[in-house]
């Protein structure tokens, strides 16, 4: 069939994402407002203002996203939007705006699972290469996961975290070292860390012991905390000042050396697994907004090298959460012949 025009709607959290996709993948336009500020001084965010921000955003960010396009709302060919998991009252706001659109114009609407969305990013055009079955590693803010993908709808966990997600520990890093918190710390503390030494601090690498593909971050975030006080005491730091920027790039990298050594050391089992069962799967996919992080990108991508496996992730723009994912996952749906009913009002903080 020719290319259709596809809106997509994300607002599972604290970004209200819209975007335009033709249906062959191109993305034609993006738009996002993000609520940055608002949350500051809380320690995360507070879901009551993040749904008074969607509901101010909404609107103008759909047609912001419809305007750059050049593409009136009669003249698409879907809709799509997230509906879960996330904050409901947050995913409640953008799922209606875009079932409102797709019943008013008589188009098919497609209901998107965020963490699908997420990894489905790895097939956006011109990543045609990247055909199921894969291995996908989801680290974001909310979630840190192994899961087999056979197929749409088809991903099987085989490892999730215990405690934390990778992206909160970032977050939580960045909060003691003083950085930048506002839309997530990670970037920040990736930053800080290139002009660190990791030698210079010692941190543990979780679980070395464990023989299965779970993840834990809650012992190396009190590892951080521990070695971050010795190092104020040492220098002398009072409440209310910095340390020196080395002695925080140090710890920075230190932090960041561990959490990578973890995610190679469980995603490597998992690859094992793959092999030992014969399970055809040679391709690890790494999605989720901490798979913007160059460190965890090259480290992966040199193990998938050593193994003989493929290696892909999404342009790292394309990795925190945005309009396109929900867009793209949307098209591979409708593709596969599924869609949704835009009468529905249904939205699920957890979504099987
Ligand atoms: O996927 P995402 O946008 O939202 C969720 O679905 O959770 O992920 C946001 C998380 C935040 O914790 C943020 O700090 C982290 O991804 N993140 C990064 C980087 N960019 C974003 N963590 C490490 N390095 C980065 N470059
Ligand atoms: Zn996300």
């Amino acid at each position: 069939s020719p290319p259709f025009f596809v809106l997509g709607v994300e607002t599972s959290c604290d970004d209200t994402c819209a975007a335009v996709l033709l249906s062959d993948g191109t993305v034609l336009s993006e738009a996002k407002a993000s609520q940055t500020d608002l949350h500051e001084g809380y320690g995360g965010v507070v879901p009551n203002l993040a749904k008074g921000a969607h509901e101010a955003a909404i609107g103008p960010v759909i047609a912001r996203a419809l305007a750059d396009a050049g593409v009136a709302a009669a003249e698409l060919g879907a809709v799509a939007a997230t509906v879960g998991p996330g904050l409901e009252i947050c995913l409640r706001v953008g799922a209606r705006a875009a079932r409102g659109i797709a019943a008013e114009h008589g188009l098919p609407f497609a209901a998107v699972h965020h963490l699908e969305a997420h990894i489905l990013m790895s097939r956006l055009p011109p990543a045609a290469e990247v055909t199921f079955p894969f291995l996908a590693l989801l680290v974001s803010g909310g979630h840190c996961q192994l899961l087999r993908c056979g197929g749409l709808g088809r991903c099987e966990v085989v490892g999730g975290t215990l405690d934390d997600s990778l992206g909160e520990a970032y977050d939580k890093v960045a909060r003691m070292l003083g950085l930048p918190v506002g839309g997530g710390g990670g970037p920040a503390v990736e930053e800080l860390a290139l002009e660190g030494d990791h030698r210079n601090v010692k941190l543990p690498v979780p679980m070395q012991q464990r023989k299965d593909c779970d993840f834990s971050f809650a012992g190396l975030k009190n590892a951080f905390r521990m070695a971050n006080g010795r190092a104020r005491e040492l220098r002398g730091v009072g409440e209310g000042e910095e340390l020196p920027r080395l002695d925080r790039a140090d710890l920075a990298a230190s932090f960041q050396w561990s959490a990578v050594r973890h995610l190679e050391q469980r995603v490597g089992r998992a690859m094992g697994r793959c092999e030992e069962e014969g399970a055809g799967i040679d391709r690890l996919v790494v999605v989720g907004g901490v798979a913007a992080n160059a460190a965890v990108r090259g480290a992966l991508e040199r193990l998938c090298g050593e193994r003989g496996w493929q290696f892909s992730a999404p342009e790292p723009r394309l990795c925190t959460d945005n309009g396109v994912m929900a867009a793209w996952a949307g098209i591979e749906k409708l593709r596969a012949g599924v869609s949704d009913d835009a009468g529905a009002d249904e939205v699920f903080a957890r979504y099987p």
